[in-house]
């Protein structure tokens, strides 16, 4: 099957490691162009080379700088003359209890996780070509709450219906929104969240085993690219069949 990426454009957010570098792999493959933005300027630069870099390029940029998504969208127009969607995804929310975190941790998440990706959505939307694409990574938290993750079972949710919302509004122009739901997918931020929550045993997982960074990537290469034209609202869980829930 043709995913019909050759020659797009795709902003790809917190695209330096992780989720969105093996999204930006998955999208080059195919033969997309895209924006990786991350803070730290060296890790952006290693990304961009290993990606080959006549199909990348890396902007500096911290999701709670509100000038941030028009920087964005300014690198891809610049190089690249157009924009067909982008990958609204940042660095994870703090560990903890909602009995245990201090307002301004609350307070801070909420700029970086929740209006970083509002500001995206708003500013990316407005420019994109026909048929463009937005999907946010959100987690299994929209579903079920994970404990130990209070700040994400309390912003997530409202991200998700976020993404229901604007998938109705922007549906007019052509422009689909879905989410993306990772369960347990193999990066530096699940070392993290395992050596500060009690983690979790790949035997809760009915796949027996943790996802890999680029299994993400090949579905949410599908889900922003111009063959997944009918699929718009949806929230994809990529966790195998972790969650209990639909
Ligand atoms: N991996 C999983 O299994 C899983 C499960 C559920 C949800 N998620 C969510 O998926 C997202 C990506 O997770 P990941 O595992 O790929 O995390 P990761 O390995 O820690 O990568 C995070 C990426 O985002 C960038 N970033 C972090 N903070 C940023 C900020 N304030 N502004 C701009 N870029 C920023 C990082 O680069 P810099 O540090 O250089 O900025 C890096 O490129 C997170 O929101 C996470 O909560 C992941």
């Amino acid at each position: 099957m043709d995913l019909g990426l050759a020659d797009r454009v795709y902003v790809v957010g917190g695209g330096s490691r992780g989720l969105g570098f093996a999204v930006a792999r998955a999208l080059t493959e195919e033969g997309a162009r895209v924006v990786l933005s991350g803070r730290n300027a060296a890790s952006l630069a290693s990304a961009v080379e290993a990606l080959n870099d006549h199909r990348a390029t890396g902007v500096v940029a911290d999701s709670v700088d509100p000038a941030s998504p028009e920087r964005l969208v300014a690198a891809a127009l610049d190089r690249w003359g157009r924009l067909d969607g982008a990958l609204v995804n940042s660095g994870g929310p703090p560990i903890g209890s909602a009995l245990d975190i201090p307002d301004d941790t609350w307070r801070g998440s909420f700029e970086s996780v929740f209006l970083g990706a509002v500001r995206n959505a708003r500013v990316i939307s407005a420019n994109l070509s026909e048929g463009g694409s937005l999907a946010f990574v959100l987690s299994t938290s929209v579903r079920v709450p994970i404990p130990g993750l209070d700040v994400s079972n309390g912003l997530r949710p409202g991200l998700a219906m976020l993404t229901k919302g604007l998938s109705v509004q922007l549906g007019g122009q052509g422009i689909r929104v879905n989410a993306l739901l990772p369960g347990r997918i193999r990066t530096e931020r699940t070392d993290l969240v395992d050596s500060g929550t009690a983690g979790s045993s790949s035997t809760a997982i009915p796949l027996g085993r943790i996802g890999e960074p680029a299994e993400f990537g090949r579905i949410a290469a599908f889900v922003l690219s111009p063959a997944a034209s009918y699929l718009s609202g949806a929230m994809i869980p990529v966790d195998g069949a972790a969650t209990q829930a639909y």
